[in-house]
């Protein structure tokens, strides 16, 4: 009988100020807490039948050592730059750098928000966004994540 394949790994991470979800700005974020949310993505792994492991960080540099510490067993990445998100070069050149799949997600449609806020530098390096479906921006990319790792 064949080996049963192993587990995806799936990293989630979230940047600056996403710890305060729930209280911060609710009519643009939604009520939900970020932990909230990590239970949803974590009901989501267990249907795909996949690993994740998840990271906050405020700072660019814990989220670029998360990635560098994966970039032997992650598969996939699902992130949420935040404020990163128009000035993180060290973030798109992680993205490039790792040999694994990263979407970029956002709670709110960046598109319909201010002009300084449309600009992803983030997102040009991603494989591709995922933005405005509040916390459904988040299984929404993964579930396109895993799709993506087992058909190609
Ligand atoms: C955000 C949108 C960003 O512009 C903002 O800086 C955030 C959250 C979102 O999820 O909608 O912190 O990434």
């Amino acid at each position: 009988m064949a080996e049963p394949l192993p587990r995806l790994k799936i990293l989630v991470l979230h940047g600056p100020n996403l710890n305060l979800l729930g209280r911060r700005e609710p009519h643009i974020y939604g009520s939900m807490t970020l932990s909230e949310i990590d239970e949803r993505i974590r009901d989501l792994a267990t249907e795909l039948d996949v690993e994740v492991a998840t990271l906050q960080a405020n700072h660019e540099g814990a989220l670029l050592d998360r990635l560098h510490a994966g970039i032997d067993d992650v598969d996939g990445c699902i992130l949420n730059p935040a404020a990163l998100t128009q000035y993180g070069v060290g973030l798109h050149d992680c993205i490039k750098a790792v040999p694994f799949p990263v979407i970029e997600v956002h709670l709110s449609n960046i598109q319909a928000r201010e002009p300084w806020r449309r600009q992803s530098i983030v997102g040009e390096a991603a494989r591709g966004s995922v933005q405005g479906l509040g916390w459904r921006s988040y299984t929404a990319a993964l579930r396109a994540l895993v799709e993506i790792l087992r058909q190609g």
